[in-house]
């Protein structure tokens, strides 16, 4: 009888040589010379090299381990020996070889074009760039909670069938449901909203739905949305926790991720870097800045891609710009008492460049305005009857913020394309694998 098989990197350590082991997972690479074959093994953990001698496991089970193709699953036994070419350091000297699954020619391979291995996504996602960003990914929500709860914001599940499109119907994707018109959830806030009347400090992390067409290196149709919402906030609650939550998400991957970053090509230190407060400037000083920098930008213009990569190329921290014109924002955002014309709202943006990465508020707590405000964007009145309630029963200020978690690890993880941080993206053109 075997023993159990362990995780490749507990074998490809120091304290495994001269024990014997047994392995699984898939052949990573093979090649053989001769008497002997090399299979660099891959498993959850890691890859290993197992060196297969003919001598050792007899003239079948050689022919059959060196005949294997890469992305085989097999089960290895043998012995941990020192070896300073090895990848690690160690490898394991075959004793037996057993083929769980043989596979057939793998159709992935370098210097393939981006569309392709887009469209055999369900077999490249088994790359190791792609895993250490889906593992930095999972730290990061791991992260994200842990700091909401020591916060004291507690998790709700808001639905994602919904008969308002928040964010603007243009960018909803409707669906026939039962006969009535719904939507994909674009945004979970309405809900948080109502749910802080009994709990006060609500977040969520859903997937949000956007049919926007943009194809931009930013912009997905499907992604996940981390949203908080506090009552009695006012606009330097809600920043204030906006940055110790990512000042909390950089420090845990840096501490948590240091493998997936040194594949990833990215310092921790830079990392551990990002430390709140971070700089605040108000719309209109951007708009002086990129006016400065020769943009053709006034007050009322959105900052788009071009802008806000001008306001952070510079910068190691993100950017805050807040109390943007109420014109370009959504219906349920705050009139600043300061400048009727403007929103107390922020957008943080990443820095080097990344844009956008959170996007929060305060709410309008007056039904009259709120209601005038909804109008003027078309919507179904009749649909939001339910949330102008919110309004007439004991309303009281609050503030929230949407964290787009791709967006946080395209920036940490410095990918060039925000598809690079979610394991099947969606985009306009894409909804298969
Ligand atoms: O700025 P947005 O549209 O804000 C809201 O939806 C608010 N209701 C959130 C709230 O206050 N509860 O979206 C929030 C964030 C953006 O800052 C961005 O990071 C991300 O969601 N996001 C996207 N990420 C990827 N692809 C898209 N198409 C995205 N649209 C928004
Ligand atoms: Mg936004």
């Amino acid at each position: 009888m075997s023993e159990p098989p362990i995780p490749v990197d507990r074998a490809n350590s120091p304290e495994s040589v001269g024990k014997h082991v047994t392995l699984r997972g898939w052949i990573y690479r093979t090649r053989t010379q001769g008497g002997l074959a090399f299979l660099v093994l891959r498993d959850s953990t890691g890859i290993m090299q197992v060196t297969v001698r003919k001598q050792s496991v007899g003239e079948e089970a050689f022919g059959r381990a060196s005949a294997a193709l890469i992305e085989s699953a097999i089960e290895v036994e043998g012995e941990v020996a020192s070896d300073a070419r090895a990848p690690g350091g160690h490898e394991v000297r075959a004793q037996a070889v057993r083929i769980i699954s043989p596979a057939e020619v793998f159709p992935i391979f370098s210097g393939q074009t981006e569309e392709f291995l887009l469209d055999k996504r369900h077999l490249s996602i088994r790359s190791r760039d792609i895993v250490a960003v889906l593992r930095v990914k999972a730290e990061v929500l791991r992260s994200a909670r842990a700091f909401l709860a020591s916060e004291r914001v507690i998790e709700m599940t808001p639905p994602l069938l919904t008969g308002n499109a928040a964010e603007g119907g243009s960018e909803a994707f409707t669906l026939d449901y039962f006969g009535r018109p719904a939507f994909l959830s674009q945004t979970a806030q309405l809900y948080l909203e109502a749910l802080i009347y009994p709990l006060e400090r609500v977040y969520s992390i859903t997937t949000s739905f956007r049919a926007e067409k943009s194809r931009t290196p930013r912009h997905v149709t499907e992604f996940t949305h981390l949203e908080a919402e506090l009552a009695w906030a006012g606009m330097k609650e809600n920043l204030d926790l906006q940055e110790r939550l990512i000042e909390a998400i950089c420090r845990d991957v840096a501490d948590h991720c240091p493998a997936e970053l040194s594949l990833l090509n990215v310092d921790p230190a830079e990392l551990r870097s990002v430390k709140a407060p971070f700089d605040r400037i108000r719309y209109e000083e951007a708009i002086q800045q990129l006016q400065a920098k020769g943009f053709a930008v006034e007050f009322g213009s959105d900052l788009g891609t071009a802008e806000e990569r001008a306001l952070t190329l510079e910068r190691t921290s993100p950017l805050f710009v807040t109390n943007y014109p109420e014109a370009i924002k959504a219906f349920y955002m705050l009139r600043s008492a300061d400048d009727p014309r403007t929103v107390e709202c922020d957008d943080l943006l990443g820095p080097q460049g990344y844009g956008e990465i959170i996007g929060g508020s305060c709410r309008e707590t007056d039904v009259v305005r709120l209601r005038e405000r909804l109008e003027k964007t078309g919507a179904a009145l009749e649909n939001y009857e339910w949330y102008l309630d919110l309004r007439r029963y004991g309303s009281v200020p609050h503030a929230g913020f949407g964290v787009g978690i791709e967006r946080v690890v395209r920036w940490i993880t410095r990918r060039e394309h925000i598809r690079d941080t979610t394991p099947f993206p969606r985009t306009p053109s894409r909804v298969l694998p």
